[in-house]
């Protein structure tokens, strides 16, 4: 049976499924809950939390489900703790978005403490939490975490986005390892090759399997039966759906976000930097297309990402569909569902078909 795989029995799912985790307010516990009732992995993305905030969700979760689930964060980069901008470059900032601040009637807002949270106190949070699963990105948490993870029995889960981060994911001893090709929608994740480079799931995914023994999940573009064969039969086993668990009601994406993933322009996304200072795949709207000119003389993250979120937040507020980052997947036109539980079920059923077809040849 296709769904018994390592991935499946490490994880201790049904399915060899992972609902991909939606960093900056995306990832909701309803849709993590769902999706592990279901059968697969729920995921919430924290790298946007306090740790307090981060508990509060882990006993929330626990609260809905029994079942295994991931808390992800995002591991920051060399030197991104020390990117201070100095006061000027900081208003420059501020200044080239003043007109959009303008716009939603905010306050331009001012040099702050801190431009992100603090990955130790996250990182401290989640041992003490003991998720079941510990998944992250844009990185490799230290040899010291990765082993009071072992010791915690916290599963460990990292992405890598082109063949090197896999082999140095491997060299540290991740027990899975989430090969994001360029399809999926968000960030690229990428740590040790700029973001631009990284290849298609269905380059990275057999590159990958000839060369660690780590079991893959891949991720990018999945989003029904004829995806998941190709994964599998690329290698993988097991698969990450973000997108379209993103489209379905349980998520924390707004209305307007969840028509926009519905509609024709999803067809169109691009790989742009200017809402959060990192390459991440998004439709094109009215922000991304004025702002583009100017991509590279954004600060990088985390300070652009600072800057845009009350953007963010106000346009989700207003109903605004032309000012959100709109993250989506390339695949964003196969969405089919509104409901979490009716994904999982037509995953699983459709690979089952799709396969049948195939050995039937
Ligand atoms: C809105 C959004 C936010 C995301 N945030 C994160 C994140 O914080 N951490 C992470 O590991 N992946 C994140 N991802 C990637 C997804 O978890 C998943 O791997 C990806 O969406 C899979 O590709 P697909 O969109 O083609 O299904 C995000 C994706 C989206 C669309």
């Amino acid at each position: 049976m296709w769904t018994d795989t390592r991935v499946a029995r490490k994880l201790g799912t049904r399915l060899p499924l992972v609902q991909g985790p939606f960093g900056g307010g995306m990832s909701s516990t309803r849709l993590a809950a769902a999706v592990s009732e279901a059968g697969g992995l729920g995921s919430f993305g924290a790298h946007h939390l306090s740790a307090e905030n981060i508990e509060a969700t882990v006993r929330e979760l626990r609260g809905l489900t029994s079942r295994p689930f991931a808390i992800n964060l995002w591991v920051p980069l060399e030197g991104e703790k020390a990117l201070r901008p100095t006061p000027a470059e900081f208003q420059a900032a501020v200044d080239r978005l003043g007109p959009w601040y303008d716009e939603l009637g905010l306050a331009r807002p001012t040099y702050p403490g801190a431009f992100s949270q603090d990955y130790e106190a996250q990182v401290e949070a989640v041992l003490a939490l003991k998720p079941p699963v510990f998944s992250f990105i844009f990185g490799i948490p230290s040899a010291r975490v990765l082993e009071a993870c072992r010791a915690a029995g916290i599963l460990t889960a990292g992405t890598a986005t082109n063949v090197d981060e896999g082999l140095a994911l491997e060299a540290a001893g991740v027990d899975l390892i989430v090969a994001s090709g360029s399809e999926a929608g968000g960030h690229r994740a990428s740590f040790l090759r700029p973001a631009e480079e990284s290849p298609a799931t269905t380059a990275l995914v057999p590159q990958l399997a000839d060369r660690v023994k780590t079991p893959l999940i891949a991720s990018g573009g999945i989003a029904d039966g004829r995806t998941v064969a190709t994964a599998l039969a690329l290698g993988a086993e097991g698969v990450q759906v973000g997108t379209a668990f993103l489209a379905c009601e349980e998520s924390n994406a707004s209305d307007v976000y969840r028509q926009a993933l519905r509609q024709e322009s999803a067809r169109g996304t691009v790989l742009t930097r200017v809402f959060s200072g990192r390459y991440a795949r998004g439709i094109k709207n009215r922000f991304l297309r004025e702002m583009t000119p100017h991509e590279r003389e954004v600060p990088p993250y985390p300070v652009q990402n600072w800057l845009t979120q009350p953007l963010r937040q106000a346009a989700a507020r207003q109903g605004r569909e032309d000012l959100l980052s709109l993250w989506a997947g390339q695949n964003a036109p196969l969405i089919r569902h509104t409901r979490a539980s009716a994904l999982v079920t037509f995953l699983e059923e459709d690979t089952t078909r799709v396969l049948g077809r195939l050995a039937a040849l």
